[in-house]
């Protein structure tokens, strides 16, 4: 039985996993470390102020923290404490040298496979819950050898994560399934099984699903690109039922009640955000790449050039409309990629917002969730200068409606479909959470004459 784990990366999978963990496995420690200290410290502080924001998250801290689940930044102490080791760090698309712009980044996970190396002084399980090219456990593996104690074993094995962001704490207590993924000698089978004795206090087994560790690792980027892949043949439809006077949401309802397809993920948008779609399918291509395999490589990234084109083709329509009336000015309602949380990695907003602010208009911005530090810095790397008059960052929905009549919905916060919307706002809806008659253009169901 495993009594100690630690997990190196308390983000948005370490930080509810791990909670979820100690909650449901009261036996067991958990010490969540991360090398960022104003992370940990937050972890540790304000339970108003953590660091990730969860429906039902903070309820969970309350519980668990200082009890069994500790947050910490000494990883070299928490590595040494452990038996079972999950490495949840990011692993960003790469930014420079070969796959620049494709390939994951696997600096992160490499660092931790050396700080585990030199730490351990007794025998380690290592898990995968980041997401990962195929065979990046043999990497792993490479380094915990070749640098690490040579009296001591490591077994790695692979556990990737399916909960999606803002229904984090409800994905992981029913998760549709678990997936480890491990050798097939007997040390693996037995580090395997002692995972999925940690899961089975709340998952049933049959719900935990034993793989080889490539085809684990595979799984989760092809799990993303299928959830992706819907949800911009649903938005390449989008653009067809503006020609032709259908409806996208009457479509996206026809086509879900087939049970072979069903009605998940079918609602078109002004295009997929959050950190992860973009990164695990170029990640996917740039392997179908390397693999030789043009064709397939073609076919997956094209889901994600429609989803650029979703984006920019609702900016067009702003900018059309904007040039025709003059005026100068939209509120844009949401930042974060979607409802319930506040992270803006990746958001479409961001897009929107730039390719506005490139054609001249002047942009009001509000979120219920995304701090105004944020948005500036999700601005800035995108090259834009913040200190520009063309920005305002306001701090409530009545406040940015007062700056401008014309709007563009980015984010489905309730906030925004609840709110008594008055005839004389001019409204660009670009999650399809109004109802038509309130919409001056919305997704799939403004037809152009
Ligand atoms: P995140 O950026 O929120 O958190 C990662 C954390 O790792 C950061 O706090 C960072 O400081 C820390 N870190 C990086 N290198 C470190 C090191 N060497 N030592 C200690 N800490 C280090 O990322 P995330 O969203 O939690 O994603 C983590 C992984 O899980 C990624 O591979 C992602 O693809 C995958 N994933 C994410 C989600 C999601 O919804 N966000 C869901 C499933 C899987
Ligand atoms: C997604 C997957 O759903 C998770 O299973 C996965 O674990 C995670 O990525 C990951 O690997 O990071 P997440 O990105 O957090 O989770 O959120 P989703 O609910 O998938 O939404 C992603 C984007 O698609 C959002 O911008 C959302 O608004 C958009 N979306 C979603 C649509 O436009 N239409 C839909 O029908 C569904």
């Amino acid at each position: 039985m495993i009594k100690n784990i630690c997990c190196i990366g308390a983000g948005h999978v370490g930080g509810p996993t791990m909670a979820v963990i100690a909650e449901k496995c009261p036996d067991i420690n958990v010490i969540l470390v991360d090398n960022n200290k104003d992370k940990i410290d937050a972890w540790n502080g304000d339970l108003n102020n953590l660091p990730v924001y969860e429906p039902g998250l903070k309820e969970i801290v309350k519980k668990v923290r200082d009890k069994n689940l500790f947050f910490s930044y000494d990883i070299d102490n928490a590595i040494q404490k452990s038996e079972m080791i999950f490495i949840a760090v990011n692993t960003p698309t790469k930014i420079n040298g070969e796959g620049a712009g494709m390939a994951a980044d696997l600096k992160y996970v490499i660092s931790c496979a050396k700080q585990i190396a030199k730490s351990a002084k007794s025998d380690k399980i290592v898990v995968e819950k980041s997401t990962l090219p195929v065979r990046t456990a043999e990497k792993v593996k490479e380094i915990l050898i070749n640098e690490g104690n040579k009296n001591l074993k490591f077994e790695i094995i692979s556990n990737p994560e399916f909960l999606a962001e803002g229904t984090a704490i409800s994905d992981l207590y029913k998760s549709d399934r678990v997936l480890i993924g491990g050798d097939n000698s007997k040390s693996g089978k037995k580090a395997v099984d002692l995972l999925v004795e940690i899961y089975k206090n709340w998952i049933s087994e049959d719900k935990i699903l034993r793989t080889n560790v490539w085809s684990s690792e595979l799984s989760k980027l092809a799990s993303n690109a299928m959830l992706a892949q819907r949800i911009s043949s649903i938005n390449s439809l989008s653009a067809l039922c503006e020609k032709t006077g259908a409806n996208i949401v009457e479509v996206s309802n026809a086509v879900g009640l087939d049970k072979r397809i069903g009605p998940e993920f079918l609602k078109s948008s002004v295009g997929f955000g959050g950190s992860c779609f973009k990164k695990d399918i170029l990640n996917l291509v740039y392997l179908c790449k390397h693999y030789g395999l043009n064709e397939v490589a073609d076919y997956w990234h094209s889901v994600v050039k429609i989803n650029e084109y979703q984006k920019n083709r609702f900016s067009k329509k702003i900018i059309k409309e904007l040039n025709n009336s003059g005026n100068n000015s939209i509120v844009l309602l949401g930042w974060s990629f979607k409802k319930d949380t506040n992270d803006s990695r990746e958001s479409a907003s961001i897009d929107i917002a730039c390719e506005l602010l490139n054609a001249g208009i002047h942009i009001i911005i509000y979120d219920p969730m995304v701090s105004d530090d944020r948005i500036f810095q999700d601005l800035s790397m995108k090259k834009v200068n913040v200190k520009s008059k063309k920005i305002k960052v306001v701090n409530s929905l009545t406040n940015a409606l007062k700056l401008s009549n014309t709007v563009a919905i980015l984010t489905e916060w309730d906030e925004f479909k609840d709110y008594k919307w008055e005839n004389n706002f001019k409204i660009f809806d670009g999650r399809n959470i109004l109802s038509l008659t309130q919409c001056y253009y919305s997704i799939g169901r403004s037809y152009e004459n």
